[in-house]
């Protein structure tokens, strides 16, 4: 399938500078891979500052609203979405513009669960919730992102990797109903056992990815702005991606929340780099 490369250099849902520099800094390094994205400008709204649970929300909401009419787009023309973030609040325009075209799973690759709303919020980073309003929890502006309503249905989505969860927040992923596989399991359990629990629970054929890098074990990735220690190593990674891409088809994909102001030698964008090839041109 031929892709169609978005860049989204959005900060304000983390409210952290330096994410904003993540597609440039990946252009300017490998322009082989990044080369030929198409920007989504973050123009910036007129704010309700009265509203400290949602920050940045409406230049947010813009922002989502454009990217998903892309990701529309490129899937009704027949390619695959890759959108390189920015923070992770811009999953709720690539997912919502995907969701439009083709009921999709989703795969949530995260140290966090992004499952907090404007209720359970502690941050009021909008990063925290992109998979709760896309769920149909929360904020009704961010629900209604793009077109009215939920945009996924919790028994196809899975949260893998957290291990920094909010306590309010795993109320809501309770409420919902969504699968966590913690890192904990991925540790005590071993990977290979891990991805064949995905395939046993994710009975669906059409599979978005959302990959955040603070997935990876800082070690190895520390270019983010909310690293936790632990995570997984890039060759489990690699491996994860491998068994997604040869047992779903995948609709779309994130990569989200490099911040090149973190990184150390590089190690972060070389990895963002080795993935981003991987997804461009999976070998299974
Ligand atoms: N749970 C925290 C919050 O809601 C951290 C979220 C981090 N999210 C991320 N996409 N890195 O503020
Ligand atoms: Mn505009
Ligand atoms: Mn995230
Ligand atoms: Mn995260």
């Amino acid at each position: 399938m031929k892709n169609k490369m978005l860049a989204v250099p959005m900060n304000l849902g983390a409210n952290k500078a330096g994410i904003e520099f993540g597609p440039e800094v990946l252009e300017e390094y490998y322009p082989d891979t990044f080369g030929e994205m198409t920007y989504i400008d973050v123009e910036k709204q007129r704010e309700n500052f009265n509203e400290p649970n949602l920050k940045y929300k409406n230049t947010i909401l813009h922002t989502c609203n454009k990217l998903a009419e892309a990701t529309n787009e490129a899937v009704r023309d027949g390619f695959r979405p890759i959108t390189i973030g920015g923070d992770h609040s811009i999953a709720l325009g690539s997912i919502s513009g995907v969701s439009l075209e083709k009921e999709i799973g989703v795969i949530w690759i995260d140290a966090h669960g992004d499952m907090n709303t404007d209720e359970s919020t502690i941050s009021g980073n909008i990063h925290g919730m992109p998979l709760a309003a896309l769920l149909g929890a929360g904020d009704r502006d961010l629900v209604n992102c793009f077109y009215e309503g939920a945009k996924i249905d919790p028994k196809n989505v899975i949260i893998l990797g957290a291990r920094d969860l909010d306590v309010k927040e795993r109320e809501v992923i309770e409420e919902l109903g969504v699968k966590v596989i913690h890192y904990d399991d991925v540790m005590h359990k071993g990977l290979d056992h891990i991805l064949d629990e995905i395939k046993d629970y994710l009975k669906i054929d059409n599979l978005h990815i959302s990959f955040d890098v603070d997935s990876i074990d800082p070690e190895h990735a520390p270019g983010v702005s909310t690293p936790v220690r632990l995570g997984f190593s890039p060759e489990d990674m690699f491996k994860t991606f491998k068994f997604l891409f040869k047992n779903y088809s995948i609709s779309s994909v994130d990569i989200v929340e490099y911040n090149p102001v973190n990184d150390k030698n590089g190690k972060t964008m070389d990895f963002v780099n080795e993935l981003t090839e991987f997804v461009l041109n999976p070998t299974v």
